[in-house]
């Protein structure tokens, strides 16, 4: 596990299948829980009732890990006391001409753990391992009025449209508008006060 930023005694950490099976399949166990609780609690994150166990560790067993193994998926977790409570991913798989850009899915905090700060902990160490993979540009869609929509609007994300009735809520059959946020990372030209011909030309960066 690559550790990629803290707060007190959570850690955010970049996720990865090394160690020993039983280590793999205790964290599966744990994301599952996370899942499957988000869901029993309402979230709009792709499940309906009834959602098992089972069903959420088939989730992050054939939905994600691939992806993870391959490299074109990204899996951060955060922990505490060795328990995860809260996850969110990056998807790299995009089409060859936007490469440039990242998918976010699936922010969820465990129900038990929420409002202490660690999904914005889990956003801004996605928006770095987006940089670190070169994407400059996020894109993700959430509940319309939902608790993640403030959230992403204070990180900057900008408001690109609202499909009205595009989800199912996970508890009964009424249908959501779902909300489609951006956001760019610029790569930015450090440039010099002075122009000084014989000077290398100026790096680049990212804000
Ligand atoms: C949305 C979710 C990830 C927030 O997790 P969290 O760890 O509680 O969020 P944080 O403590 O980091 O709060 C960050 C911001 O989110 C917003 N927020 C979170 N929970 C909120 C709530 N219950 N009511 C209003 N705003 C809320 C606030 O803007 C908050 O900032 P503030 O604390 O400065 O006011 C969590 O509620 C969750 O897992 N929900 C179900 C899954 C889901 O909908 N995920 C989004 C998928 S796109």
């Amino acid at each position: 596990m690559t550790k990629t930023g803290n707060m007190s005694a959570m850690a955010i950490e970049e996720w990865a299948a090394s160690g020993s099976n039983h280590f793999l399949q205790n964290d599966l166990d744990m994301l599952a829980e996370v899942l499957h609780a988000a869901v029993h609690a309402g979230a709009s994150i792709s499940f309906v009732l009834p959602f098992s166990l089972d069903d959420a560790r088939a989730f992050w067993r054939e939905r994600v890990l691939p992806g993870v193994a391959a490299g074109t998926r990204r899996l951060l977790v955060a922990r505490e006391g060795g328990r995860i409570l809260g996850t969110v991913q990056l998807d790299l798989a995009t089409p060859p001409n936007q490469q440039h850009r990242a998918d976010v899915l699936k922010l969820i905090v465990h129900p038990d753990a929420r409002r202490r700060g660690i999904a914005r902990a889990l956003m801004t160490a996605a928006e770095a391992s987006a940089r670190s993979a070169g994407r400059t540009l996020l894109t993700l869609d959430t509940v319309t009025g939902g608790h993640a929509e403030p959230l992403y609007l204070s990180l900057g994300y900008q408001l690109a449209g609202v499909i009205p009735r595009y989800a199912r809520k996970a508890l009964s059959p009424e249908l959501e508008s779902t909300s489609i946020l951006y956001k760019e990372l610029h790569l930015e030209t450090a440039r010099p006060h002075t122009v000084d011909p014989g000077a290398p030309a100026p790096g680049l960066r990212y804000s």
